[in-house]
């Protein structure tokens, strides 16, 4: 079965919303769980296939999890505590999953493989490989070790310092991850700074981590901590609504309790230079995370450049920043956003053509594209290319466009937001879904 979805214009989005937790804390809170003594107790954790992916991995390594709800209980197993897993280890569609693992198995003394779907199978790894590799593990893969499946066996490691050509967090935590096992320090600095959950979590159950600008080291040798954690709604996915909240005449909406980690507020920067009305109040701490309450109005955006820096601080808020830079007046020119092509879809190629077809004027870059803005957006029928936050971002265009607009396949905003339909219901926004053989 997958499921088509058709939306259209919408007129005014009001309402008080919370969006799920946030994916890449939730992730980090099972794995770190895992490795810990004692019992983690998670609260808000998403419930989206990526992040089950992640607990349905570490349970056939023998940690016990028990889910309830959206509350999580991880009995860690401490750092030696993993058992080789029976079968193939099925990351569904989650990059950050499979990176993230890759760094935890490198650690480990047995033999491990990590396969996914079609997409996940795609995306390059040898940004993890190659380090994990200096650091001593056998890592094999399609294509010399670049694409999954991957087949892992892990052992004793050495710390390195490791120059991380890209800003990616994913490669950054994959070796601090396996860190934990080296004989000695490791050092991670990258271009410009990605999200430092794992940094903020790996603290707070305990690790030896010390955060300099661009470089962060880990010396190993400590017990990690069992903890308490409270999920922040994810602002990744409060992204869609706070766009939709902008675009859609007559919006006015409260999204309580949403991460805003500095290292992930770029959508905030860019937003508020295209002219948006958010605010963001009660202020506060959450699981070691920032949190707010954010409401926000219509408002008329205007075209902006948006460079390499702020790209990497809201690197999966660009396609529906597209949404909002075609609506918006004037031109806005997006550079250094080349790694979106290696997301779940290439996401510079499939926004630059669905929002040409919906009548954009879009020349799309190496690196970026630009949008010339104020366009009437019309309808069509477009194809998710499986990747969630394309899905999205063309929903939420429909609910501004003249005529409908149906997505095929999107089955997988599952991965990262369930809910996402009905809550966008709730506030008035226009969708239906189809269910299809
Ligand atoms: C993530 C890091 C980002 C992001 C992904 C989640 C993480 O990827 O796109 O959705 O949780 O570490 P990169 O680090 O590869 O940019």
């Amino acid at each position: 079965m997958s499921a088509s979805a058709t939306a259209s214009k919408s007129t005014g989005l009001r309402g008080v919303i919370h969006v799920p937790g946030d994916k890449s804390v939730s992730h980090r809170s099972v794995i770190l769980g895992s490795l810990a003594q004692g019992k983690t107790r998670i609260s808000n954790f998403l419930m989206g296939q990526d992040c089950l992916a992640t607990i349905a991995a570490f349970r056939a390594m023998g940690v016990p999890i028990k889910v309830d709800g959206t509350r999580v209980t991880v009995s860690g197993v401490g750092l030696d505590g993993l058992k080789e897993p029976a079968a193939v280890l099925d990351m569904g569609n989650s990059g950050t999953g499979m990176r993230l693992l890759s760094g935890v198995l490198a650690g480990q003394d047995f033999l491990s493989i990590m396969t996914g779907d079609s997409s996940l199978c795609s995306r390059p790894m040898m940004r993890v490989v190659a380090p994990l590799r200096e650091m001593g593990t056998h890592v094999d893969g399609r294509e010399g070790g670049e694409k999954p499946p991957l087949v892992i066996r892990g052992g004793k490691l050495r710390g390195i310092e490791y120059n991380s050509p890209i800003a990616s967090a994913q490669v950054k935590s994959s070796i601090l991850l396996a860190g934990l096992y080296a004989s000695g320090p490791t050092t991670v600095s990258e271009p410009s700074l990605s999200r430092d959950h794992t940094e903020r979590m790996m603290k707070a159950f305990g690790v030896d981590l010390v955060s300099d600008g661009l470089c962060v080291t880990l010396t190993p040798g400590k017990t990690l901590k069992a903890n308490t954690i409270n999920v922040p709604g994810d602002l990744s996915s409060a992204a869609f609504f706070i766009v939709a909240a902008s675009l859609v005449p007559d919006s006015a909406i409260i999204l309580r309790n949403v991460g805003i980690n500095p290292t992930r507020r770029g959508v905030f920067h860019i937003l508020n230079k295209m002219g948006a009305n958010i605010e963001c109040s009660h202020q506060r701490e959450s699981g070691g995370e920032p949190v707010a309450d954010l409401t926000v109005r219509t408002a008329q955006l205007h075209g902006v450049e948006i460079t390499h820096e702020e790209v990497v601080k809201a690197i999966d808020e660009i396609p529906i920043l597209c949404v909002a830079a075609a609506k918006a007046k004037g031109k806005t020119v997006i550079t250094g956003a080349e790694e979106l092509r290696h997301k779940e879809s290439d996401r510079l190629a499939v926004m630059a053509s669905a929002l040409r077809e919906l009548g954009a004027e879009v020349e799309e870059y190496p690196d970026g594209m630009a949008i010339s803005g104020g366009a009437k957006l019309g309808s069509g029928t477009f194809d998710s290319h499986h990747d969630h936050r394309i899905a999205m971002s063309l929903i939420i265009a429909a609910q501004t466009a003249t005529g409908p607009l149906t997505v095929k396949d999107t089955s997988c905003i599952d991965t990262s937001f369930p809910g996402f339909f009905d809550l966008l219901q709730s506030i008035g926004g226009n969708s239906t879904r189809e269910e299809s053989a």
